[in-house]
Parts: structure tokens; C-alpha cells; sequence
């Protein structure tokens, strides 16, 4: 197939995935800017290359012309948590979105593989609007923890140095290291309300910290200059020494002043 046909075909999936890839950082943000726990930790997206395309055709004996009717993973993204209890709240989450249709749900994590591997895997419909309309195509979802996508990379790397003929012994300590994550992963779930309190306090104090600069930097261009560098002054005692509670109030303040400018900024 020539590779103007390719670009044609593949850009929807592109569009899918730059789409999707902002949406899901953006829910993140928009939690951790309110102090919420964010369910996903971090997303990964991307559109197999057109080389994969055709080695998977070749490997499952699909004519190429087809590819795009039969690979439901020509579009893949995946959502990396940091818990195991977590997997479950994000793909209800997917379940729910009125921007996605599910089609079929894999649960390696009851299911775990024979190679060791763990993950919740989702095939969503998805539509996208290009210039030649309306197209809805298939995106997988992998959801996992952090812990198992580590062993999935190593496990990956594995299979493409030894061409997919991983030696036995190795085999033998991916299984035994998939076991390793299964455990830490436990061990992880059982101080969870701790770290999550920890992190919901971090995420305030950092945001409050960009508002707070954004605002004192908003500061110079209606204030005297003398005027700001004391501020900024009274910011750096405040935050070395400061409750949260001081620092919101020192943030209301200094919006105040921004307000009676008009000249509020985000
Ligand atoms: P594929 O032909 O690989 O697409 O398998 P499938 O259609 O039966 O789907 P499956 O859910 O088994 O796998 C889909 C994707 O999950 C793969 O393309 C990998 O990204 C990932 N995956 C599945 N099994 C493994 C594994 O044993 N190791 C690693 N590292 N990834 C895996
Ligand atoms: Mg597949």
C-alpha cells in the first residue's frame, strides 16, 4: 500500500489518540488542582507504526488491506495507577464516559498470563470527526499499576531481544519477579490511605504555590516594584515556615488586590 493510503488511513487513529492523550492529562490536572486523588497516575499513548501493522498481519495471516478492520490496537493507550484498588475505579470511570462505547473487557489481572503478565484491558469504541466525517474506531486500553508496567517493559524488552524465544531460565524469573510485583503491589494497597493523604496535601500546597507566584509576578505591572519585592519577601517566610492555612490566606490577598485592578489572572 502506498504510503499516502497509509497517512489517509491512519489519521483518524492519530486524531484518537492526541485526543485522548489530552483528555486524560487533563482530568489529572484538573484533580490534583483541586486536591483530589487523581485514579490515574500517568498516560501513555500511541498509534502502532505502519511496520508493526504489517508484521502483525503477517503473524496472524490477515491481509494487510484489512489491517484497519480486524487490529483493535492500532490505537492503544494506556493508564498507569499507582494502586491496584484503582485499576477498578478507572475502568468504571471509561465505563461511564459518554465519549466511549465499550466493546470488550480482558482481566489479566484474575487472568493473570502463563508469562507472568497483569493487566485490565479494555476495547473502547471511539469517535473521532475528520475532514472526510465522522469515523468511530477501536482504541485498546491497558490499565495497570506502575509496578506492573515496569515487569511489562522488561518483559518486552525480553521478548524482542530473544525474538520472542525467551530462554527458559528467564522465563522462569519474569514469572518469579511478576510474583515480586504482585506482592509489592499488596504491600503498597496496605498503607494506601497514607500516601494518598499525603500526596491529596501535596498537590494542594504545590498548586496554591503556582497561584500564589503567578499572582505576585501579575503584581509588577500595576504595583511598585519596591512594593512586590516585599511581598515576595513575605511569601518566602511564609512558605518555608507557613500552615496551609496562612498560605491560603495570603494567596485571598493578594487576589484581592489583583481584583481591585481587575487584572485577576490564572
Ligand atoms: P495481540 O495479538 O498481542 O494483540 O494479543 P491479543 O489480541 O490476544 O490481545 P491481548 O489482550 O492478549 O494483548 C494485547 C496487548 O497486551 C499486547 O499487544 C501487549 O501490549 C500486551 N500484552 C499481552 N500479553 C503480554 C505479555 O505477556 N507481556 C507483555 N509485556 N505485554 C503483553
Ligand atoms: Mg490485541
Amino acid at each position: 500500500m502506498e504510503i499516502q493510503r497509509w497517512k489517509e488511513i491512519l489519521s483518524p487513529y492519530d486524531l484518537a489518540v492526541k485526543e485522548l492523550d489530552v483528555k486524560f492529562n487533563h482530568m489529572i490536572m484538573e484533580n490534583r488542582n483541586i486536591g483530589r486523588y487523581s485514579y490515574v497516575e500517568r498516560v501513555e499513548t500511541r498509534r502502532k507504526t505502519i511496520a508493526s501493522i504489517i508484521e502483525k498481519c503477517k503473524r496472524k495471516s490477515i491481509p494487510v488491506e484489512s489491517a484497519v478492520d480486524v487490529l483493535t490496537d492500532i490505537a492503544g493507550i494506556r493508564l498507569i495507577c499507582q494502586f491496584e484498588e484503582d485499576i477498578e475505579r478507572v475502568a468504571d470511570e471509561i465505563r461511564k464516559r459518554p465519549d466511549m462505547v465499550v466493546l470488550e473487557e480482558k482481566n489479566y489481572l484474575q487472568d493473570v498470563k502463563d508469562s507472568g503478565y497483569r493487566s485490565y484491558h479494555m476495547i473502547a469504541q471511539y469517535e473521532v470527526y475528520t475532514v472526510h466525517g465522522s469515523r468511530a474506531i477501536p482504541i485498546e486500553i491497558q490499565i495497570r499499576t506502575l509496578a506492573m508496567n515496569f515487569w511489562a517493559t522488561i518483559e518486552h524488552s525480553l521478548n524482542y531481544k530473544y525474538n520472542g524465544n525467551v530462554p527458559d531460565d528467564v522465563k522462569t524469573k519474569l514469572r518469579a519477579s511478576s510474583d515480586a510485583v504482585l506482592q509489592m503491589d499488596q504491600e503498597m494497597s496496605s498503607i494506601r490511605e497514607d500516601i494518598v493523604t499525603a500526596q491529596e496535601l501535596f498537590y494542594i500546597k504545590a498548586t496554591l504555590v503556582k497561584d500564589i507566584n503567578n499572582s505576585i509576578n501579575n503584581l509588577y505591572n500595576y504595583e511598585d516594584r519596591a512594593a512586590v519585592l516585599n511581598i515576595q519577601q513575605e511569601f518566602m517566610e511564609l512558605y518555608k515556615i507557613g500552615t496551609l492555612d496562612e498560605l491560603k490566606e495570603f494567596q485571598r490577598k493578594l487576589d484581592a488586590v489583583a481584583a481591585r485592578h481587575g487584572a485577576q489572572e490564572v
